[in-house]
Parts: C-alpha cells; sequence; structure tokens
C-alpha cells in the first residue's frame, strides 16, 4: 500500500474538485452538448420498487448525480462504496432526492432482482432520491461502457468491476471520475459544492473546502480507519452497518482479528465459528476483503487498541 498520507490524498481531490468546478460556464454545454441525449441510451431499468424508469429521461435528465456499479453479492470494494455514499447522503441531507440523486446500478442482473435490491438498499438506509437499479444484461452493459465504468470480466480481479463513482452535472455536461477511496464528508463536500458551482456559478467555490475531512498525517491506522472502515463502523458510538468495533481487541485475539481484517472471506468460508456467528447477526452486509496489506492491518490493530487502552484508562479514571 503506497504510504500517501491523508492530507496529500485531500488535496490531489480538492484539486481535482476544484479544477472540476472550474470548468467553462454552464451554458456553454447545452442539452445538446456531447454528454447529453444523444449520448446516453434511453434504456429502461427497474428500481428496487419494480418501477421502470429511463435512463437518460428519469434518471440523468437535469439532474445532478452520483453514479456506480455494484452488486448485492460482492465481498471486495463494493460495499464500502456503498456505505461511504450512505453516509454522504447524511451529509447532504435532504437535497439527495431532491437536486441530488444518487443511483447504484446492479452489474449482476440475473441475482439483483428488485426484491434483492430493497433489501439491501434498507440495510444502507438508503433514502429517497437514491435509486437501486437492475435491467437487461446488454442494456446494463452499454449504460457502463457509456459512463466509462466498464471492465472485461477478468478473473484476477474478483471484484468484476471497477470501483469508482462518476458524478455528473447533466445539463452542464460536466463529468467526472471521483476514486471511490474518498472520504464520505469529502465527497458530499464536493457533491454539494458541485451543485452549488452549477447553480450560483461557484461564487465562492473554495469557502468550504475548509470543512473538508481533517485526517491526521501522523497515525496511519486512524487514516486508514477513517478512509476505509468508518462508513460501516464506529469505536464506541455503536452498530452501524457493521458491529461496534470498541473492545474488540480485548475480545478477540490477535492472530485472529489480523486474519479476519486480511481476508474475512476465507475466513467466513473456512467455518470459523466467531465469523460465521458474527455473519448471522449481520446477515444482508458482509465484511469486505479490503485487500489490506500487513502493514496496514498491523496499522490498523494499533490504532484499535489504542482506542482501547484509552477507553480502559478512562473508566479507571472515572472510578
Ligand atoms: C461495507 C461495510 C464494512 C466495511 C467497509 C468494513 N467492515 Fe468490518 N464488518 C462489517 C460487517 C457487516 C461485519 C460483521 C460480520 C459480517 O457480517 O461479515 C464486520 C466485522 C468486522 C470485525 C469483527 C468484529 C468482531 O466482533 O470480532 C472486525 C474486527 C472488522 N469488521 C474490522 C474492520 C476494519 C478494520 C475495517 C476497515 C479496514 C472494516 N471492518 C471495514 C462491515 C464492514
Amino acid at each position: 500500500m503506497q504510504r500517501r498520507n491523508g492530507l496529500q490524498m485531500a488535496a490531489a481531490a480538492l484539486l481535482t474538485a476544484a479544477a472540476f468546478l472550474a470548468v467553462g460556464p454552464v451554458s456553454a454545454a447545452p442539452d445538446g452538448s456531447r454528454w447529453g441525449a444523444d449520448y446516453f441510451p434511453n434504456v429502461p431499468l427497474t428500481t428496487q420498487d419494480g418501477k421502470t424508469v429511463r435512463f437518460y429521461d428519469d434518471l440523468l435528465k437535469g439532474k445532478i448525480v452520483a453514479i456506480y456499479l455494484m452488486y448485492t453479492t460482492c465481498q471486495y470494494a463494493c460495499p464500502l462504496e456503498t456505505a461511504r455514499l450512505a453516509e454522504a447522503q447524511r451529509f447532504l441531507g435532504d437535497r439527495v432526492g431532491k437536486d441530488i440523486f444518487f443511483y447504484s446500478i446492479s452489474i449482476d442482473p440475473k441475482r439483483d432482482t428488485p426484491e434483492v435490491l430493497k433489501s439491501y438498499a434498507k440495510k444502507y438506509h438508503a433514502g429517497p432520491g437514491w435509486l437501486f437499479l437492475t435491467g437487461k444484461p446488454a442494456d446494463i452493459e452499454l449504460i457502463s461502457k457509456k459512463l466509462g465504468l466498464y471492465s472485461e470480466p477478468n478473473p484476477a480481479n474478483k471484484d468484476g468491476h471497477t470501483p469508482v463513482l462518476m458524478v455528473g452535472n447533466v445539463p452542464a455536461g460536466q463529468w467526472m471520475k471521483n476514486s471511490a477511496l474518498d472520504n464520505p464528508r469529502f465527497l458530499s463536500i464536493m457533491i454539494g459544492q458541485y451543485l452549488d458551482g452549477w447553480q450560483h456559478r461557484a461564487a465562492e467555490p473554495l469557502k468550504s473546502y475548509a470543512e473538508a475531512p481533517k485526517l491526521s498525517t501522523a497515525d496511519n491506522g486512524q487514516y486508514l480507519f477513517t478512509s476505509k472502515c468508518a462508513a460501516c463502523h464506529t469505536i464506541g458510538h455503536g452498530d452501524r452497518v457493521g458491529p461496534d468495533l470498541a473492545g474488540v481487541t480485548r475480545v478477540r485475539d490477535r492472530a485472529w482479528l489480523t486474519r479476519y481484517m486480511e481476508t474475512p472471506d476465507e475466513v467466513l468460508a473456512a467455518g470459523d465459528p466467531i465469523a460465521t456467528a458474527l455473519f448471522q447477526q449481520y446477515k444482508e452486509v458482509r465484511m469486505p476483503n479490503l485487500r489490506l496489506s500487513e502493514a496496514d492491518v498491523a496499522a490498523l490493530i494499533g490504532y484499535l487498541a489504542a482506542q482501547d487502552a484509552a477507553a480502559v484508562a478512562g473508566e479507571k479514571a472515572a472510578r
């Protein structure tokens, strides 16, 4: 894992967003632009509620959108993307469904029926304005190609797709690729800014960048936790999509934790009793295999152990 620190990553993302917002005036990209109705297919898709919608007319036209490809049985990057979008939705509040729309499009339409997608959406507390979509395989492939998200099936890459979120300002004809590695708070600021930039012509586009996530450069473990785990886990603030991790370094042994963080899918498949019990408790979502390096896992365990030690010290002091 390369050791770019959080600030460098945030700075790079900010530059991307700033460059993006600086793209010419909206009027320069009318509906007939390269990325308009002529470019995107108007194929039908089905929502998690069983409603048929047209890709361009109903989902894109006139909207600010965030779109990515997923499938509900994915054990790699897609659960993290979904969880990050769920957090971005929390930060953006009721703007999602009004002027910002999220679309999760399944690349496994055979298994991901509207019913399956509905229970998946519920698990992530997807609110109005966030659609989980399925459709004909050929139509979905066409959409993914047009969005630049298509990748040839590749047995070596079990993810089966590019973990990238496309953020589009359709009326402006502007699209950007957003690495799914972004922090959700930053993601929401970016999407929100994008919208303001569109409506108010980026009056003061740099102002709220000050609110971009504060990432500690001092502690790699904390940075990793914030960027890769916090969308699903808290430490001491209750269960989210996954269990609260407070005290986990005291109740589980180190070797188990290491193995589980490295390859949760294999630990579960091997019939490990703890993994099986957790899986049964947190049904719809599985702890993803995030392909963490040994060093990352060690840093994360160090961070969790430090949080646990601080909590114990706090309890002692209070007694
Ligand atoms: C997409 C959501 C998601 C993400 C992201 C995620 N987890 Fe999990 N995690 C879960 C779920 C759900 C479980 C419960 C087991 C299951 O259902 O597979 C779990 C279980 C765990 C457990 C076992 C808890 C116990 O009681 O023993 C640990 C440890 C853990 N996760 C650590 C991490 C770390 C560290 C990261 C970041 C590198 C991370 N998780 C990222 C969803 C997630």
